[in-house]
């Protein structure tokens, strides 16, 4: 006869190994992982099929794509690769579950099988302080439920009552609902971030909700940068993961980002606004009129008059290169007579034959070979080309 204290210590071995099983086989649940929206490729796993090989692809025990003898039965040739693997382009919470395939060679023979669970999260944004609901999207009559935060229960439906845990058990900051599942959570702190399960009717839940508590936006302010006819506008608001730009021209959204060029187009009460937002709040800058961006010289009054500022400092575009034209202009004038000066005295030195000489058209044409100078050859035309000028 064996003592009982073997029976006891092979009792507990064979629960701990069974505790072990539990424990990978729940850490194992998901092969794969995909937001809603992602593409996802379910691979075959297995490089030896050929060309007369049927291949068959199923969600639960749904048919979802089947090829033999080279052509495409159920689904369409684009759903798989060149090498077998499932295509999901745009996934859908409907999507997650057990995808198994099968590749069967021309003698009915098995050559692949395998199965692979894809488990799919949607993101759900909420703001801080408000409520945020989680729907677990059940589509079978619930009897029970287990709202699960990572793995922590926060609630649970059993046995015809609501039990609260954790975030959810003081004050009333939790309410579920026991025909649809959903899951209010009240007073959302940033710590409420995280991936929520909900277990329904016992089975381990393949979708997930990743709710991510957000902070109101603030009203974003826009700063000008403007020529005569054109303006760059950038807006400014305080950025987090996931805030975003866009423009309304009136009322209407024209562009997503957080710079717009807009052109002059004499229509004064055109407005620009820029709209500062993330998935649960936005906010609106004052808007800028046409007439605020492009101020009329004409009509100029003291209310435009730090709009007029912002384009005397931004001196870019036309502006900028009407002064450089005005600039080089000058010097160019100044140049001219200061060289006309130079050749009158460096002329009047010499005598008069050479002055009558000189008068003449051709004389100054010839003026290098009759005459040889004494000074820069160089110099020398440039003050016979200085007196033609000034004829
Ligand atoms: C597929 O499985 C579901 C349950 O998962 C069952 O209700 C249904 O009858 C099955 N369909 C077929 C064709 O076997
Ligand atoms: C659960 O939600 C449904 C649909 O929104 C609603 O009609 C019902 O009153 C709710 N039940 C409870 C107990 O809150
Ligand atoms: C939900 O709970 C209420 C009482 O809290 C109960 O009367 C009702 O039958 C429950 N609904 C379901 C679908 O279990
Ligand atoms: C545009 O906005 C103004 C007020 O800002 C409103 O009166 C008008 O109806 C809006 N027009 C359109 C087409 O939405």
């Amino acid at each position: 006869m064996r003592p009982p204290r073997t029976d006891t210590l092979l009792t507990i071995a064979v629960f701990l190994l069974l505790l072990r099983f539990r424990l990978t086989f729940a850490q194992q649940q998901c092969d794969l992982t995909a937001l809603v929206g992602d593409k996802v490729t379910v691979p075959l796993g297995y490089s030896g099929a050929t060309e007369d090989n049927q291949l068959i692809w199923k969600r639960g025990n749904l048919t979802i794509f089947y090829r033999v003898d080279k052509r495409v039965r159920t689904g369409k040739l684009g759903d798989v690769t060149s090498d077998g693997s499932l295509i999901l382009r745009r996934v859908t919470m409907d999507q997650s579950g057990l995808y198994s395939a099968q590749v069967i060679d021309r003698t009915g023979l098995m050559r692949h099988n395998r199965v692979q669970t894809l488990c799919v999260a949607e993101t759900v944004y909420g703001l801080l302080g408000a409520e945020a609901e989680l729907d677990p999207g059940a589509n079978e009559k619930i009897k029970e439920i287990i709202w699960k935060k990572s793995n922590t229960k926060i609630s649970e439906w059993k046995r015809d009552k609501v039990v609260y845990y954790g975030r959810c058990e003081t004050g009333e900051q939790c309410d579920l609902n026991n025909s649809t599942g959903v899951l209010v959570m009240k007073g959302l702190k940033a710590e409420d971030e995280g991936r929520y399960l909900a277990e329904i009717n016992g089975k381990t839940p393949l979708t997930g909700l990743d709710l991510i508590p957000l902070k109101p936006v603030s009203k974003p302010s826009v700063t000008t940068s403007c020529s005569w006819t054109q303006c760059i506008l950038t807006c400014v608001g305080e950025e987090t993961k996931h805030t975003k730009y866009s423009w309304k021209e009136n009322n209407e959204t024209v562009k997503e980002g957080n710079t717009l060029t807009v052109e002059k187009s004499g229509e004064q009460s055109k407005s620009y606004t820029c709209v500062f937002s993330n998935p649960k709040s936005e906010e609106h800058s004052d808007p800028l009129t046409e007439m605020d961006l492009f101020p009329d010289n004409k009509g100029y009054d003291m209310d435009q008059e730090p709009v007029l500022e912002r384009h005397s400092l931004t001196m870019d575009g036309w502006t900028y290169e009407y002064f450089v034209a005005i600039l080089v202009a000058a010097v160019a004038v100044t140049l001219l007579m200061m060289m006309l000066y130079y050749c009158r005295r460096f002329y009047f030195k010499r005598d008069d034959r050479r002055r009558t000489y000189m008068n003449s058209f051709y004389g100054k044409l010839n003026l290098l070979r009759i005459f040889p100078p004494t000074v820069e050859p160089v110099e020398l035309q440039l003050c016979s080309l200085a007196t033609l000028i000034e004829k």
